[in-house]
């Protein structure tokens, strides 16, 4: 028997463009870090035995861009809540065609591209170096249990692919978008990074979640295929978000047995 008390919540999930709240009946954390304030209270709800802690990357009313979100006190504040997997779906653009609006990839690499954000805990060396591992950046078991919730209720998710994570808060050019999918990475984002890595600093194992809405700058495959607007984002996300919640709820008490076992 573990006499450890339990922690406040088990799981932390982050909402991204268009998923600001995850359960009707939620307790409101407002918590404080050494880093600041997260982007928003934290809400935790019980999805049967396992407490879930919620937070909306961009705040609730979508207030923070991607390049000034507080991803080192959002991370810290579940870390403060005691989560053991945090769970972060995102909207992503598609590099190819064959990954399709609607359809969700369960990333297993990152590639970083942004630039001039607060991305690491180890601000100073001052009582050691630390240079933490991250060829992996997502967690294999959370992956493997996310595909399988995802087989589960019937949506399509892709097994494995590169996020490149862009700064934003623009969209990428027609030729930034060629050389991503040449560079052979599959879809593109503005927020993976530095949330992974500040997990992955934090010790707590992570799982990325792409929801294709769109297939960026377009695709050489088919000129009809028009650039990607805010917009479309926004409404493909809506109509999909659904199927999300679905995926989450089929996956939360899974990771939960996952990350007791461990
Ligand atoms: N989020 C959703 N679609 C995106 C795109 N095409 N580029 C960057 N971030 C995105």
């Amino acid at each position: 028997m573990n006499d450890q008390p339990r922690p406040l919540a088990d799981i932390g999930v982050f909402g991204g463009s268009g998923f600001y709240s995850l359960a009707e009946e939620a307790e409101a954390w407002e918590i404080e870090t050494p880093w600041g304030e997260p982007s928003a209270p934290v809400t935790v709800a019980a999805f049967g035995d396992v407490r879930v802690a919620f937070l909306a990357r961009h705040g609730t009313d979508h207030r923070y861009p991607p390049h000034k979100v507080n991803y080192r006190a959002n991370v810290e504040a579940m870390r403060q809540l005691g989560v053991r997997a945090l769970i972060a779906p995102f909207a992503a653009g598609s590099l190819r065609p064959e990954i399709k609006p609607g359809d969700f990839v369960v990333c297993d690499q990152i590639v970083d591209r942004t630039w001039g954000r607060e991305s690491t805990f180890y601000d100073s060396f001052e009582d050691g170096p630390v240079h933490i591992p991250f060829a992996d950046p997502y967690d294999e078991r959370l992956r493997r249990v996310v595909l399988d919730a995802a087989a589960e209720v019937g949506v399509t998710a892709h097994d494995g692919g590169t996020v490149v994570v862009v700064n934003g808060p623009r969209f990428s050019s027609r030729a930034e978008s060629r050389w991503h999918r040449e560079s052979g990475w599959h879809v593109v984002n503005m927020t993976q990074s530095p949330e992974a890595p500040l997990a992955m600093e934090a010790g707590i194992p992570f799982v990325g979640i792409a929801l294709v809405t769109d297939y960026d700058a377009g695709l050489d495959e088919d000129p009809d295929v028009e650039p990607v607007t805010q917009e479309a984002v926004f409404a493909v996300f809506e109509a999909n978000l659904r199927k999300v919640r679905t995926l989450l709820d089929a996956a939360i008490p899974e990771i939960a047995a996952t990350v007791s076992e461990s």
